[in-house]
């Protein structure tokens, strides 16, 4: 069985699978059965500085999107920072990592920001065996009114600045936790770095509203007849948070920077997704709270099985491979010639894919009499619409043309070389690019 132990600026665990700070990280209790079900590591449930603890609502504080099944995908979440005293999580903390000193056990934290804020609290967490800090500066609401949070992380300067002090008065690794509430994640990613940051996690919530209440006009969740917004995350996320990895793992600036990937990971391939496109270990937050604990039981199962099959004996194989591949449009091979192809053996003759082509894309697929299906090669641009609509899975596949074949659509033979739309004799604005060729 292949090996995932795995070692994150110095932290080691042992598998790339954590727990994102939450509330399945918010007390010793699950904590410890996370350790046991077979989670890596955590990242404790935010701590905010010594005094009476911040108060959650006490209504409905979640929202949920579901898919056709009812299975939850997007949740979303108006919850605090811990609401428990701190010396108790303190205490908690330094039991769990006495307990079980092979697994990761990082401390998220969010104070003012002030120096003195943070000085005043690291040195009680690095009291505690904690192998490492996670700077919290993306919750979207309730403390990000307060001037933390998420309104610290859509500041660089002040992400930089406050990455400075923790690093100035702590020995421990210090991760950067990122909100995806800004326009260009690659900006609060340098901030961390220049700060000094050994890693930055992401991504945190984004802003959301889950529904409206339409009898009563509010906003859902709804407190008392009223709603704020939340925090969205959940697989519907997904998508964001690859791109976003994708940009710093991809951003010279921050190439080397350690990363770790959250954002709807709900099995092991999602994980193995956000680590090829550049994160060192995954966080999970909404999964374990749909499913339990038990679900990294099928992560870990899977990963190995993934990395036997692949011949790979360690995670750091898998780290970093796709970040080649993620290209900017303009690089993309315009050469490149693919016709969708329906296989009439597994085709139920439902005409969705007729109905999306004909009516929203290309008119290139034909229905005959009797309800059969072809795709027109003089017509398909290849854009996948019917194969993505399509009911039954592979019923439609993109089939690549070979060099040489021509193109019924253009009449043009489909050539071999790669072409660019910077190099292309159409592209009206070729000069306001540089001229990239593929890597080899
Ligand atoms: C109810 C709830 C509470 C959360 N509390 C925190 C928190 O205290 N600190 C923090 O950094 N992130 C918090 N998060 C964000 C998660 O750590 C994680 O970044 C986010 O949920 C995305 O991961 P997921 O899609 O696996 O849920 C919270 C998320 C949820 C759903």
């Amino acid at each position: 069985m292949a090996d995932l132990t795995t070692n994150f600026i110095g932290i080691k665990s042992p598998n790339p699978f954590w727990l994102a700070s939450a509330p399945p990280t918010d007390k010793e209790y699950n904590v410890r059965r996370a350790f046991e079900a077979g989670w890596g590591g955590v990242v404790w449930k935010t701590l905010g500085e010594e005094g009476p603890p911040v108060v959650n609502v006490n209504g409905p504080r979640y929202g949920a999107i579901y898919g056709g099944d009812r299975r939850l995908i997007g949740l979303n979440n108006i919850e605090l920072i811990t609401d428990r005293p701190l010396q108790q999580n303190l205490r908690e903390i330094k039991a769990v990592k006495r307990d079980y000193p092979n697994h990761a056990v990082v401390v998220s934290l969010m104070v003012p920001c002030e120096e003195d804020a943070w000085k005043a609290i690291l040195g009680p967490v690095e009291e505690t065996g904690a192998d490492g800090i996670e700077l919290n500066f993306g919750c979207p609401h309730g403390m990000a009114e307060r001037g933390m949070g998420g309104a610290v992380g859509q500041v660089p300067e002040y992400i930089e600045m406050v990455t400075r002090w923790c690093k100035q008065n702590t020995r421990m690794p210090v991760i950067v936790k990122l909100t995806p509430n800004i326009t260009d994640i690659r900006k609060p990613a340098e901030a961390a770095y220049r700060g000094g940051g050994d890693a930055v996690s992401l991504i945190n919530t984004i802003n959301s509203i889950t529904s409206v209440n339409l009898d009563t006009f509010a906003p859902e969740p709804t407190i008392d007849g009223w709603g704020a917004h939340g925090g969205y995350c959940g697989p519907a996320v997904k998508p964001i948070a690859l791109n976003m990895v994708a940009e710093i793992a991809r951003n010279p600036e921050t190439a080397n920077l350690p990363i770790s990937g959250i954002g709807g990971v709900s099995n092991w391939r999602d994980a193995a997704e956000f680590m090829a496109l550049g994160a060192g270990n995954v966080q999970v937050c909404t999964a374990a709270m749909t499913y339990g604990f038990k679900i990294v039981q099928e992560m870990i199962s899977g990963l190995s099985q993934y990395m036997d099959e692949h011949e790979m004996t360690s995670t750091s194989e898998i780290v970093g491979r796709a970040v080649p591949n993620a290209k900017n449009w303009q690089d993309l091979n315009l050469n490149y010639i693919a016709k969708a192809k329906i296989d009439q053996d597994l085709c139920i003759k439902c005409g969705r894919c007729f109905a999306a082509c004909e009516d929203t894309s290309h008119q290139a697929i034909s229905m005959s009499e009797d309800r059969v299906f072809e795709v027109m090669d003089d017509e398909c641009v290849a854009c996948n619409l019917c194969a993505l609509v399509c009911p039954v899975e592979n019923c439609i596949s993109l089939d690549a043309q070979a060099p040489g074949t021509i193109d019924e659509r253009t009449g043009k033979v489909v050539e071999k070389e790669y072409a660019n739309w910077t190099t292309h004799p159409n592209n009206p604005i070729g000069e306001m690019f540089e001229l990239t060729t593929p890597d080899e």
